[in-house]
């Protein structure tokens, strides 16, 4: 005679593969090796955890808040995928790069497609506020030859930690932000204000989960990065500021060493000139090496 066992009733000791066996039919079979996965490591937790049914009903209703809390402007699920450092493993994933390209990191939620393609060396600040800076380099292959026609979409928070998206009507609008185009030498250079810290937003159930957890909400200061070129693959990335003071405690771990950028301060009253600047000023000097596409 059979036993419940044997008939697929589920009990704690084969719930694995009475949950597995029951998508044997799936049509899609990436699906079906993805929930084949996921219930194979979920129910481990939970034998592991032994949760109660409190407990259990506490991790639902932070789910349904954090589903809560999306809307058109706010992704509270990549916001918890980016603390829980899912997107920076996610991002490694996918974009292994060969020997001498930059590094990606986390795209963010404050990119906005439409920012407008400025002349090169123009100045991204539109407010005048915060500490003048200007940024140069060139956009190399990996043999170390220039990339003329390369794209260069940049953004960056204000001195005060702020995006023009997240102040409007306080900052203009695309304030801090530009697209640039290399010429044949592959040089680009535009001018800026220094970028400050910020939090990620933390009014929401993942800022409550790093409270609960002792963890600040910081990134260092950075600049976002998406350049692009024919031939080469897109790259999605920052540079950041070494002295920061939350450098080595990122939120999202997005920093990594090759993504450090001297971040200099000039006293030079002839160049400050010549930038328009009305005086002492920080200069960073960064290339980014693009991979070749693979396709
Ligand atoms: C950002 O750098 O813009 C960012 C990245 C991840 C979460 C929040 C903000
Ligand atoms: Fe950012």
């Amino acid at each position: 005679m059979m036993g419940a066992d044997e008939k697929g009733y589920f009990t704690e000791g084969n719930s694995v593969e009475v949950v597995t066996g029951r998508n044997a039919g799936a049509k899609d079979e990436r699906l079906k090796e993805v929930m084949d996965v996921i219930t194979r490591k979920l129910h481990e937790a939970v034998k592991e955890l032994e949760p109660t049914q409190e407990e259990w009903m506490q991790a639902i209703l932070f789910l349904t808040r954090t589903g809560q809390m999306c809307n058109e402007w706010r992704q509270e699920f990549i916001l918890l995928s980016d603390v829980l450092g899912v997107s920076m493993l996610v991002d490694a994933i996918n974009n292994r790069k060969p020997s001498g390209a930059s590094e990606s990191t986390v795209l963010g939620p404050f990119h906005v497609a439409d920012a407008p393609e400025l002349p090169m060396g123009a100045n991204i600040c539109l407010d005048s506020k915060g500490e003048d800076m200007v940024i140069e380099g060139r956009i190399l292959d990996t043999e170390g030859k220039p990339i003329a026609n390369a794209v260069i979409d940049v953004w960056q928070a204000n001195d005060e930690g702020f995006y023009d998206v997240q102040q409007k009507g306080i900052q203009p609008d695309f304030n801090l932000r530009g697209i640039f185009r290399t010429g044949p030498n592959g040089h680009y250079w535009f001018r800026a204000v220094k970028p400050k810290y910020y939090p990620i937003p933390d009014d929401g159930p993942v800022g409550q989960l790093l409270g609960h957890l002792g963890r600040h909400p910081y990134r260092p200061a950075h600049l976002h990065y998406i350049i692009s070129a024919d031939g080469f693959e897109t790259l999605t990335t920052h540079i950041f500021d070494p002295d920061d003071p939350y450098i080595h405690s990122d939120a999202v771990f997005g920093v990594k060493k090759s993504l450090l950028a001297k971040f200099n301060r000039v006293n030079d009253p002839g160049r400050a000139k010549r930038y328009e600047f009305a005086g002492d000023f920080w200069e960073v000097a960064h290339n980014f090496v693009l991979a070749r596409s693979r396709t």
